[in-house]
């Protein structure tokens, strides 16, 4: 095929498809490139443009390393990672609702018992956490694994303290017999998504803001369950219905309430003040 115009491209692209054996490859890569073609024609892409698309996706590649994944981060940010989520993760109704994993998990998350402190010396005012796991039908989940994760009061993770070697604010649980977890935390504080790179770019470019209104993390696993990877938001918060990431869904905005000095969910005096969380996650069966 010869001269080929802005007009027939596209058929042709996909032309040159017809020995793909991949039928899925094929779907997909057909129907990205068409988007991508009539993405170009729409907005008459200028040849100035489509080398600064080229200077961006090179930059964004650039910033990758084994702690930033800059290319996550453009599709969280483009709404794409969330999009991803809510086709994938639909859950059925009394079901608890996903949300996107984010670039902050780790493997190595220190493993706690029943009321442990497991913010580690984090800064934040202290949070009584106390959630239980069940099943569609409230079967309480004993022996439930929860990963938990969540950003200081300074909205950094412990992963982006350079230098420190500790987990802070983060850990490995399990469920007790009545599929309750009990433990105290920090409250978690609003935090920017990291902006020194192209992303942060783009944000400022387009006059977006740059935050994630304040959450914990929570990866929950039961067996005969579907794994889930949810946030609780603090009520409240400025940035609940801007999250820059688009993963707020109201079922998952929870009140973490402040209380003055006293006596604390687990019967300790508190001289400063503290918060409590309750919650109950109820986890989707399997098949
Ligand atoms: C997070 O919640 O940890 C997060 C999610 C998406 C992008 C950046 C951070
Ligand atoms: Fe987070």
């Amino acid at each position: 095929m010869r001269n080929i115009d802005e007009h027939t491209i596209t058929a042709a692209f996909v032309q040159r498809l017809d020995a793909c054996t991949d039928p899925r490859l094929k779907q997909v890569l057909t129907a990205l490139v068409t988007h991508l073609h009539d993405f170009a024609r729409e907005v008459r892409l200028t040849e100035a443009e489509w080398m600064q698309g080229i200077e961006f996706l090179t930059a964004t590649g650039q910033k990758c390393d084994a702690r930033r994944q800059e290319f996550i981060l453009l599709s969280d940010t483009l709404g794409l990672s969330m999009l991803t989520v809510a086709m994938n993760q639909a859950t059925p109704p009394g079901a608890t609702e996903a949300t996107v994993f984010g670039p902050f998990h780790t493997d190595d998350a220190p493993e706690h018992g029943q009321g442990d402190d497991i913010a580690a010396g984090a800064p934040g005012e202290t949070l009584f956490v106390d959630v239980t796991v069940s099943s569609e039908d409230g079967t309480p989940l004993a022996g439930a694994e929860v990963d938990i994760w969540q950003a200081d009061a300074a909205g950094l993770y412990d992963v982006q303290y350079e230098g420190l070697q500790e987990r802070r604010a983060r850990a490995l649980m399990r469920t007790d017999a009545q599929g309750r977890l009990r433990f105290r935390s920090i409250v978690p504080t609003a935090y920017p998504v990291p902006t020194d790179g192209p992303v942060g770019q783009v944000l400022r470019a387009s006059g977006r803001h740059p935050w994630r209104p304040a959450h914990v993390h929570f990866l929950i696993r039961a067996e005969g369950h579907r794994a889930l990877i949810t946030h609780l938001f603090r009520e409240g918060d400025p940035y609940l219905d801007s999250d820059v990431v688009f993963g707020v869904r109201s079922s998952l905005v929870v009140a973490m309430p402040r209380h003055e000095p006293g006596t604390a969910p687990d019967g300790s005096v508190q001289g400063q003040p503290f918060h409590t969380l309750t919650h109950r996650f109820v986890l989707a069966r399997l098949g």
